[in-house]
């Protein structure tokens, strides 16, 4: 085995173009696994003969209020109804079936707090504090098609919300704890919730970070009033509470049933809504569906993760992206499973603390980013030998290309050579898994493998033609599958633009990628104004929005850089104000680049990094005077990357210039 790959600075995608290391499953995989190679092969053949018998066998395996009168109707395309007539309800199978099985009393989530302190409860205990939730929620006017704005950390209480919520047939929308009052804001306008829940204050990386005063200034600066915000009381900060509007979690919690009705739900109603970035300059509420979803969901968990009963899962994403949505509250309780969740930073208090968590709780599937990888990496293989990992039989990433040389080191460290790394692609819209190996397929380190059954990818060009083996092209999605986003919330037409335009029929995912001699899939990156940081996507758009805001900025445009950790980051090529009271030297241009950095942060949140501020005098600009970030980009990061020859244009960097 020849190790080919070219480690640059970040050499992701380079290296992702010469890899051709190769490891098959070991006989003990496929022996404990539910789907063995020649299931699988069945499944795919089973879905190419009839796509929704497949997904029709794939619900039957959930409980329903009321059974569909078609799978799929299309009729009013590329808004499709999943299970149309259908009534269920998401928490009924994450939840209330689990009650008269021999799951109740089995552990549902475990959480362990950054300071140490855990929490552990049961189904029973989780369907009772969910069942008072609902009741509390219930009782402060919350009806169905409500929304409730769920601003949390990863706490239990995250979870009893989320359920709560979607258990009366409310709508709720996590917005990341890490984002910042306005981004808050603008979530809020949108969404227009009757509530929000919060916190007062959580830990991370060794400081108590406070909420709750976020959620006053988003107030203060949204157009849209809340009837009420619940604040879950989690350390010893003092907040400010308005004596009409806002409730302790504690209060409203207390003496409430510990019964409480599911709402039957159209399988396509809506379950809940999630910002996410695009191209413009607001993010948009990505909206997904009670019974689609739930049926994606639970197919991919159990198949992807080969669920053992057995298992304790852990997805470190945080509750409030899609991956934990959709993979560390819905799919493991769908399944039976417990499922873990932690609230503070992986570093702290030291660079063990991800493997402490694996050997102490018995971890068995761990589920990450690249990012984290990456970050762990740097510290060597001193951790991750201290540490029992033998729990583990599987392990994932998601979220954005890893790097060969990643792979191999967690394979190697991490699983020890005898854990399946499966690099699952997916995406915020599309709900659940769409691209990824299983734990018996034959792995290629950097490859996403090869679709799901029932899943239709394809490679095209600028046409919507397949592009040949071995070309870079734009990844599509050819058919509609279960847990597909539904609309925009409110923006149905910006739906059927974003999505359905660019190639007439085929969902179009905004990702280059290209397809092997074996079908295998390599997943480049963005073909838009999206970067990925820590695989987390912002538009350049809502960057530049952010720095015009700034008094000294009288222009500006973005691009993503590469980063050794976070993949991408941003960087901003600024064209100051004239200062007409302060004179401009260039000794205060570090100064300035630092507080231009700083106000990013405060006003799209810690997750927007600029790693780098270029102050110029102008920016190059096109004979109809729109800026060329494409200049911008080509002197920054050279030239093209991968394959796309196949595309006119650069669509690695194909943008709005
Ligand atoms: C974008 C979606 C749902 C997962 C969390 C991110 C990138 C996702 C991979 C992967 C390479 C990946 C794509 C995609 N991405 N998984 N395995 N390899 N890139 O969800 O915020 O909606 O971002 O993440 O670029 O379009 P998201």
């Amino acid at each position: 085995m020849t190790d080919k790959t070219r480690p640059t600075s970040n050499g992701t995608v380079e290296s992702l173009l010469t890899e051709q290391r190769v490891f098959r499953p070991l006989p003990r995989v496929i022996a404990d696994s539910a789907v063995n190679p020649a299931d699988l092969k069945l499944a795919h053949e089973k879905a190419d003969t009839n796509r929704l018998a497949y997904w029709e066998e794939a619900a039957e395996r959930l409980q329903w209020y009321r059974r569909w009168n078609t799978v799929l109707d299309e009729s009013s395309a590329p808004f499709y109804k999943w299970f149309e007539g259908a009534r269920c309800n998401i928490v009924h199978n994450a939840l209330d079936r689990h009650i008269t099985s021999p799951n109740r009393n089995k552990l549902a989530l475990i959480w362990e707090g950054e300071p140490g302190n855990t929490r552990r409860l049961t189904y029973f205990e989780l369907y009772r504090e969910v069942n008072k939730c609902a009741n509390a929620l219930r009782e402060l006017g919350v009806a169905k098609g409500d929304r409730v704005v769920i601003y949390l950390p990863s706490l239990p209480e995250t979870v009893i919300s989320m359920l709560a919520a979607a258990k009366i047939g409310a709508i709720h929308s996590v917005v990341f704890a890490g984002f910042s009052a306005h981004a808050l804001a603008e979530r809020i306008e949108d969404a227009k919730p009757k509530i929000i829940i919060t916190v007062d204050a959580f830990y991370r990386n060794g400081r108590v970070l406070a909420l709750k005063p976020l959620v006053d200034e988003a107030l203060e600066q949204a157009e849209h009033s809340v009837e009420h915000t619940i604040v879950v009381h989690r350390t010893h900060v003092t907040v400010s509470m308005n004596p009409e509007k806002d409730l302790w979690w504690h209060d409203v919690m207390r003496e409430k049933s510990y019964e409480a009705i599911t709402e039957s739900m159209e399988a396509t109603d809506p379950l809940f809504m999630l910002y996410t970035s695009g191209t413009t300059d607001k993010p948009k509420g990505v909206v997904h569906s009670h019974g689609g979803y739930m049926v994606g969901v639970h197919h991919t968990f159990t198949q992807v993760f080969d669920n053992h009963a057995t298992d304790i899962f852990w997805c470190t994403a945080d509750v409030g992206w899609i991956t934990g949505h959709s993979y560390v509250v819905y799919g493991p309780l769908m399944a039976g499973t417990t499922t873990f969740i932690y609230e503070g930073h992986p570093l702290y208090p030291e660079a063990g603390r991800v493997w402490s968590v694996v050997e102490r709780w018995g971890i068995s599937v761990l589920y990450t980013v690249p990012t984290l990888i990456r970050m762990l990496m740097r510290f060597g293989e001193k951790y991750t030998q201290q540490h029992d990992l033998s729990t583990l039989r599987l392990l994932g990433t998601v979220g954005e290309p890893i790097s060969p040389d990643a792979w191999v080191w967690f394979h190697k460290n991490v699983g020890k050579g005898r854990c399946p790394l499966l690099d699952t692609w997916w995406q915020t819209e599309t709900g659940m898994i769409m691209i990824s190996p299983y734990p018996i397929s034959v792995l290629k380190p950097g490859s996403v493998a090869r679709p799901l059954p029932a899943v239709d990818v394809d490679i095209v060009d600028d046409t919507g033609t397949s592009v040949p083996t071995g070309k870079g092209g734009y990844l599509v999605i050819k058919n509609p599958w279960p847990a597909m986003i539904t609309t925009l919330f409110n923006d149905d037409e910006t739906y059927k633009e974003m999505y359905w335009s660019r190639f007439a029929g085929q969902y179009c995912s905004g990702d280059i990628a290209r397809r092997d001699e074996d079908g295998y899939i390599w997943v480049q990156g963005r073909a838009d104004d999206v970067i990925m940081i820590a695989g987390h996507r912002i538009g350049t758009a809502e960057f530049e929005a952010a720095l015009a805001t700034h008094p000294l900025v009288a222009e500006c445009a973005v691009i993503g850089i590469p980063n050794a950790i976070r993949g991408e980051v941003a960087k901003a090529f600024v064209v100051l104000k004239e200062q007409t009271d302060t004179l401009y030297f260039m000794d205060e241009e570090s100064e300035t680049e630092q507080q231009l950095i700083e106000h990013v942060r405060a006003e799209l949140g810690s997750i927007a990094v600029v790693g780098a501020v270029d102050i110029r005098d102008a920016l190059p600009r096109n004979r109809s005077g729109k800026i060329m970030r494409r200049l911008l980009r080509a002197e920054t990061t050279g030239s093209e990357i991968g394959d796309t020859s196949t595309l006119e244009e650069d669509p690695f960097w194909a943008t709005t210039d």
